[in-house]
């Protein structure tokens, strides 16, 4: 992903090379920041509106004061980067320790080079133990930038010879990815773990369960065992910037490519573009 063009609150579009936060923010000191990822398609944020209704509940977890001002800032950045389709990313940091003046960022890029040929050619995930815990100061659901252990898990996954990971509660329930939600199919259900695990509620999430129905699936949301994603007919993940990647392979169990995956991501499109 190439950097196009930042937007930072009081001072507004900046060169993409200058820095913008201060040595002693706490979002770099202490991996305390909200953000939130959104694709941009024909040069508009899908669903700005429902990523900015979750990133407003992200600071009171992390006690950073909401400032707004996000839509404002992220049509200043998308202007400048001039570009049809994109990743942008928003930011909403402390500010320097203790001045109590909070700084919002919105960031453009190129959307990474390999999502097609990924989607071509489908993942293979590895499930790695995950904890998501309704205590709230655990940040189950919240996206914060404390993504070191998302990342950590990634990184795992790709030296296990995988493309990602699932983290799967100590139970063996199944959550989610480390910024994706998963999903199966058997018939014409489409199971995914349900948001009282202390997952993310994905925009993208909630795109399939409004999409489902019109493409033929039922949605049933619950705490489910690994072994049942394993059992499945056909698998799947979705996320903002990747969409909807087909799962070919799941702990060493292979999947076909299913027709779900294939109409889903057609359906999201469809929306995305109307
Ligand atoms: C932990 C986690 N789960 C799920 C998702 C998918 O969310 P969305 O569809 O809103 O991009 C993300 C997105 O980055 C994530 O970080």
């Amino acid at each position: 992903m190439t950097l196009l063009a930042v937007a930072v609150s009081g001072r507004g579009v900046v060169p993409p090379d200058e820095p913008v936060v201060q040595a002693d923010d706490e979002a770099l000191l202490r991996g305390r920041a909200a953000f939130e990822t959104l694709r941009v398609y024909g040069g508009r944020p899908f669903r700005l509106a429902d990523h900015l209704a979750r990133m407003r509940l992200s600071p009171h977890s992390l006690d950073i004061a909401w400032t707004g001002g996000f839509e404002a800032l992220a049509e200043e950045a998308l202007a400048a980067a001039g570009a049809e389709d994109a990743v942008l990313r928003l930011y909403l940091t402390p500010g320097r320790e203790r001045s109590g003046r909070p700084v919002s960022l919105a960031l453009v890029s190129s959307l990474p080079d390999d999502l097609e040929e990924r989607r071509g050619r489908g993942l293979k995930l590895i499930s790695l133990l995950g904890v998501r815990a309704e205590a709230p100061w655990l940040l189950g659901g919240v996206k914060s930038t404390s993504y070191a252990v998302n990342m950590a898990a990634e990184t795992e996954a790709r030296a296990r010879g995988a493309d990602d990971a699932v983290f799967v509660r100590d139970d063996g329930v199944v959550l989610e990815g480390p910024v994706t939600n998963v999903w199966w199919r058997r018939g014409t259900t489409l199971y995914t773990p349900s948001l009282d695990l202390g997952i993310l509620a994905g925009v993208t999430r909630a795109v399939m369960i409004e999409a489902a129905p019109a493409a033929g699936y039922e949605i049933a949301e619950g705490a489910y065992p690994l072994a049942d994603a394993l059992g499945a007919e056909e698998a799947f993940t979705t996320s903002s910037v990747r969409e909807v990647m087909p799962v070919v392979e799941l702990d060493g169990r292979a999947f076909e490519r299913g027709p779900a995956a294939a109409a889903l991501q057609q359906a999201l499109r469809e929306e995305a573009m109307r």
